[in-house]
C-alpha cells in the first residue's frame, strides 16, 4: 500500500542485503520510523515489543529472523537455538509458528553452508505469497460489501465494524480485514469504518485510523464500548474483524474485545465475518477456548497510555492510581457459532470443520474433529 504517494511493505530485505528494515509500529501513528533488525536477538525482540505485530507479519519476520540467524551460525544447533528463540517471543498468532515450521523443514536436510541462502529465500517466498493471499482475500470480502451495499438499494454508505488493526500493518501487504474495506472503496462503493479503539494498546486508534486515513477511506475511531450501541442503532452493516488463530473447528481467537463484538453481533442480527489467510488456521486444534493459549502482557499496558503532546514530543502517562493492579489478556476466542462466514483467500465459508475442509481438502488428513 501507499504512504503519501510512495509504496510500502511492512517488511524488506535491506540494501545491500544481509539485514532487514520494517516500519517501527510502536512508533505509529506519531511517528514513521523504520527500523533495521541485524540479527536473531533484534528479529526476537521486535517480535516481543510489537515493534511488527499482527500475525502474518509475526511470521513473516520470524522466517527472517531464522535467516538472520543461520547467516551467524548455520549448525544444528544454531538452527534448533534460532527457533526456540523466536518461536516463545508471541504465543498466541499461529502464523509465528507456521513460518518458523516451514523453513526449519526446508533448510535442515541442507548442508550448513546451503541454509542460510535457502532461508532468505524463502522468507521472500513467504512475504510475496502473503501478499498475494492478503489481496486474494480482499477480492472475496468485496463480495460480502458488495452484497451488503445491494442489499441498501446501493443508496447511502456501507457502514462496517472492526477491531484491533487487521489492515496491511499486520500483514506484508493489503491485509485481511481492511483488504475487503479497500477493494470497496477502490470500487467506488460509498464506505465508512467504525474502528475500535482497541484497548490496551490502541491498535485500532494508532495503526487502523491511520492506514485507513493515508488511503482516503472514510472512517471514525469508537471508544469499544461503543459497539454494542452502533449495532442497536443500525449504524453497522457489517463486522469484519482478522485473527490469530482459527481451530479446525471454526473458532476464532482474535484481539481481547473481539468475542464481545461477536455476541453484539449476534444479538442484533448484524453479520460477523472474520477474515484469514490459511497459514492462521491451526488444524491441530479443535477447541478454541480450552486449547489456544492467551498471551499475557505486562500490566502496564493497561494503567498506562502514551500520546503526544502538543511540541510534538511522546510521552507515556500513568491513568490509574500508583499501585493499582491489573490484567493484560491480549486476545479472546469466538465461539464458531457466533461467526456468519470466514473469509479466505480461496473463498468465503461457515465457521465449521467441513466449510474449512470444502475450502482446504487438503488439510483433512491432519485436522482434529
Ligand atoms: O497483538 P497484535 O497487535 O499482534 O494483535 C493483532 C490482531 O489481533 C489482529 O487482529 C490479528 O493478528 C489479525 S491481523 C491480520
Amino acid at each position: 500500500m501507499k504512504i503519501d504517494g510512495k509504496p510500502y511493505r511492512t517488511i524488506w530485505v535491506a540494501p545491500g542485503g544481509g539485514a532487514v528494515e520494517v516500519i517501527d509500529q510502536t512508533k505509529l501513528p506519531h511517528r514513521f520510523e523504520i527500523v533495521r533488525l541485524g540479527d536473531l536477538a533484534a528479529a526476537a525482540h521486535a517480535i516481543k515489543a510489537m515493534v511488527v505485530r499482527g500475525a502474518p507479519l509475526i511470521g513473516a519476520a520470524g522466517a527472517y529472523g531464522m535467516a538472520l540467524a543461520l547467516d551467524k551460525d548455520p549448525s544444528d544447533a544454531g538452527l534448533a537455538q534460532a527457533y526456540e528463540t523466536l518461536v516463545v517471543t508471541r504465543p498466541t498468532a499461529i502464523n509465528l509458528r507456521w513460518a518458523l515450521d516451514r523453513v526449519r523443514a526446508a533448510v535442515s536436510p541442507l548442508a550448513s553452508d546451503a541454509r542460510a541462502a535457502a532461508a532468505w529465500t524463502l522468507a521472500a517466498e513467504i512475504c510475496d505469497e502473503d501478499a498475494a493471499i492478503c489481496e486474494a482475500i480482499g477480492e472475496q470480502g468485496l463480495k460480502l460489501i458488495e452484497a451488503a451495499w445491494d442489499k441498501k438499494g446501493r443508496t447511502g454508505v456501507v457502514n462496517v465494524l472492526t477491531h484491533c488493526n487487521a489492515g496491511w500493518l499486520a500483514t506484508v501487504d493489503w491485509g485481511t480485514a481492511i483488504a475487503p474495506i479497500y477493494k470497496a472503496h477502490d470500487k467506488g462503493i460509498p464506505i465508512h469504518v467504525w474502528v475500535d479503539e482497541t484497548r490496551p494498546r490502541n491498535q485500532g486508534a494508532s495503526l487502523t485510523a491511520w492506514e485507513l486515513g493515508k488511503h482516503g477511506v472514510p472512517h471514525r475511531i469508537v471508544a469499544d464500548n461503543s459497539g454494542g450501541h452502533l449495532m442497536q442503532h443500525g449504524l453497522v452493516d457489517l463486522c469484519i474483524v482478522g485473527t490469530d488463530r482459527v481451530t479446525a473447528r471454526g473458532d476464532v481467537c482474535n484481539k481481547i474485545g473481539t468475542y464481545l463484538k461477536a455476541l453484539a453481533a449476534k444479538d442484533n442480527g448484524v453479520p460477523f465475518y472474520v477474515a484469514l489467510p490459511s497459514p492462521t488456521i491451526d488444524w491441530t486444534v479443535a477447541d478454541g477456548v480450552k486449547e489456544i493459549p492467551i498471551e499475557e502482557r505486562s500490566p502496564l499496558e493497561v494503567t498506562r497510555i502514551a500520546g503526544r503532546l502538543p511540541d510534538g514530543t511522546v510521552v507515556e502517562v500513568d491513568i490509574a492510581a500508583p499501585g493499582s493492579p491489573a490484567r493484560n489478556d491480549a486476545f479472546d476466542v469466538t465461539p464458531a457459532r457466533l461467526v456468519t462466514a470466514l473469509i479466505t483467500e480461496r473463498g468465503v465459508c461457515a465457521a465449521t470443520g467441513e466449510g474449512l475442509l470444502g475450502l482446504f481438502p487438503e488439510a483433512r488428513a491432519k485436522a482434529v474433529g
